[in-house]
C-alpha cells in the first residue's frame, strides 16, 4: 500500500482467496516467512471462512480457524498462509505488520509446511504433508 519499509511504518493491505480446490487442497495463499524473521502479523477476518496455518523453524505449528469479524495475531518467527475451506463467500482478510519485516518465500518453498489442510469427505481435515522431509 505504498508504505516506506521501515520499523517505524506500518505496512498493511487486503488479501482475498476464492473458492476452489487443486486437488484435494483448498486455494490459500503463498506461504512465507518474514525476511526480519523477529517480526509478527496482524489479521482480521472481513469476511468467509478457512484457516490461518502457522509454523516456525523449530517445528511448532499451529491452525487457527478465520471466521468473519475475528481478530488473529501471527507471532514473530512464524511462517503463514490463509487458506480458504468450502463456504459460498471468498475469505477475505486485512493484514498488517511492521514497515521492515519483507516477504521471505523462498525458505519454506521447496519443503513446504507439515501440515496440509485437505478436504476429506467433504470436511477440511489437517494431515502430515506428504511430502515433508527433514
Ligand atoms: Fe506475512
Amino acid at each position: 500500500m505504498g508504505v516506506p519499509a521501515s520499523e517505524k511504518e506500518i505496512a498493511y493491505g487486503t488479501s482475498i482467496v476464492y473458492p476452489g480446490k487443486v486437488g484435494d487442497e483448498y486455494f490459500m495463499t503463498k506461504e512465507h516467512f518474514h525476511t526480519v524473521l523477529d517480526t509478527a502479523e496482524v489479521y482480521y477476518c472481513l469476511n468467509g471462512h478457512g484457516y490461518m496455518l502457522m509454523e516456525n523453524l523449530e517445528g511448532d505449528w499451529e491452525a487457527q480457524e478465520l471466521t468473519s469479524d475475528l481478530a488473529l495475531y501471527v507471532p514473530r518467527r512464524y511462517a503463514h498462509r490463509s487458506i480458504r475451506i468450502p463456504a459460498s463467500e471468498p475469505l477475505v482478510t486485512f493484514f498488517a505488520f511492521p514497515g521492515h519485516a519483507g516477504h521471505d518465500y523462498g525458505t519454506i518453498e521447496t519443503k513446504g509446511f507439515r501440515k496440509l489442510i485437505v478436504e476429506r469427505n467433504g470436511k477440511p481435515e489437517i494431515i502430515d504433508n506428504p511430502k515433508w522431509k527433514n
